[in-house]
């Protein structure tokens, strides 16, 4: 099919598409250009009906996904690189945000001509970008491995349909003379005036109850909600598949923020000496690093009384009748008992509490932990005792540095 005709084919019939076929365009598609002549994509082909209800959830169910004969999921792909690196003697760094572009713009080229030719070859095809919608699911479902990650995924098969071609803006909503000129509100005028007197888009602007087309996309199709919670998602994923690598997080991962502290976080108990005093740090982790520390003095009376053998619980936020919220500390002993310690935040005094607060603050945003520790021993606070906590939560810290190996308690009976 001439690309003047094309348009995206939806539905399909139940003509298989041929290995024969597919491997051909496959392979044709591997000529167009690569990074480095490197190939940094991979594409898995889903035909099982199994694996397709698999993949359907992480589309948001759209019905191509198990109608189609065929599912591409096309993947940025540094595994097989690295791979090959580390085994013929060389040192691969393509755990980074860089390479995942570069990795990325192979695979939507190799993608894209893979359309142009299947399209050719009268194959119909629908491009989802859902794939980096909820990109989890979709590793999850395909086995894909760490430096491999989905950006595309192409329903292909034989046109049961031949949809009206929808309308393009014209030339100069898209092109640029020597420099970019600016779009002032003529010139958008002039850019969208026919889409949006087209009747099939007033339509949808009525039935969705909106003024203009622009709010259908976004109120409706692209919102500001979903958009940042998918971010989120898209990061965390990318942080998995060890495409965030940055120096200064344990094994270089940068760790994903979640502003919503989660009900319950697991917890480090990690003992320490303020003074002469014995106190206990209570470690909050998520993804394996602290993102929030409540401290207070060991002390069977008025302070924290825990089993020497606790290293490890849960702290969990809990809401009172009255809506007042509080923290617990859940611990499960040798026989597999939980004690739940209530209100964390009762038992300390409310100085430490606000500086642990700061400090969780900081936690929370993820700022690396070597600067975390710099940050508190730089403090110079006018009380002693406190200059003294803030030297013991360091410590605590420190626990948390990627290369860290001794414990607190080690550190301090070496000391
Ligand atoms: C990045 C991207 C994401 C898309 N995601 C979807 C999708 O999830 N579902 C769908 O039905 N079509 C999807 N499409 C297809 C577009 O809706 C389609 O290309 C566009 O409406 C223009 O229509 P045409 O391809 O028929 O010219 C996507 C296309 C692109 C390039």
């Amino acid at each position: 099919m001439n690309i003047k005709q094309r348009r995206t084919i939806r539905k399909y019939t139940q003509q298989p598409v041929s290995d024969e076929l597919l491997n051909r365009l496959i392979g044709e598609a591997s000529r167009t250009q690569t990074m480095g002549n490197l190939q940094l994509y991979s594409v898995v082909v889903t035909r099982k009906a199994e694996m397709k209800e698999k993949l359907a959830p992480a589309h948001f169910l759209q019905p191509m996904v198990t109608q189609a004969p065929v599912v591409l999921t096309v993947c940025a792909d540094f595994r097989r690189t690295t791979d090959w690196c580390t085994l013929r003697d060389a040192t691969p760094g393509f755990d980074n945000p860089l390479s995942f572009l570069n990795a990325a713009t192979d695979a939507l080229l190799f993608c894209q001509t893979f359309c142009c030719l299947a399209e050719e070859e009268g194959l119909g095809l629908c491009f989802l970008g859902t794939t980096i919608y909820q990109p989890q699911a979709i590793i999850d479902a395909l086995g894909l491995p760490e430096l491999v990650f989905p950006v595309a995924t192409l329903t292909v098969g034989w046109p049961a349909e031949k949809p009206k071609q929808t309308d393009r803006l014209p030339l100069q909503a898209i092109m640029h003379e020597e420099t970019y000129s600016p779009f002032t509100p003529e010139r958008i005028d002039a850019c969208y005036k026919k889409r949006e007197s087209l009747a099939v888009n007033k339509h949808f602007v009525e039935i969705n109850d909106k003024q203009t087309l622009a709010q259908v996309f976004t109120d409706i199709r692209y919102t500001k909600k979903d958009n940042e919670a998918m971010s989120e998602g898209l990061l965390a994923a990318l942080s998995r598949q060890r495409f965030m690598r940055q120096e200064g997080f344990p094994g270089g991962v940068v760790p994903s923020v979640v502003e919503r502290r989660p009900e319950v976080l697991e917890c480090d108990v990690v003992r320490f000496q303020n003074k002469k005093e014995k106190w206990v740090a209570f470690v909050g982790l998520l993804d394996g690093l602290p993102y929030e520390i409540f401290t207070g003095l060991q002390d069977d009376e008025e302070g924290i009384a825990i089993p020497k053998s606790v290293s490890k619980g849960f702290i969990i936020k809990h809401f009172d009748r009255n809506g007042q919220k509080r923290y617990d500390f859940q611990f499960v002993n040798k026989r597999g008992y939980k004690t739940t310690i209530e209100g964390l935040s009762e038992r300390f005094n409310p100085e430490y509490w606000d500086y642990a607060k700061l400090i969780s603050g900081v936690l929370r945003y993820r700022m690396p932990i070597d600067h975390v520790v710099r940050l508190i021993t730089s403090l110079q606070l006018e009380n002693d005792t406190i200059n003294s906590w803030t030297t013991g939560v360091a410590r605590v810290l420190k626990k948390y540095l990627p290369d860290a190996q001794q414990t607190v308690e080690e550190e301090e009976e070496n000391s």
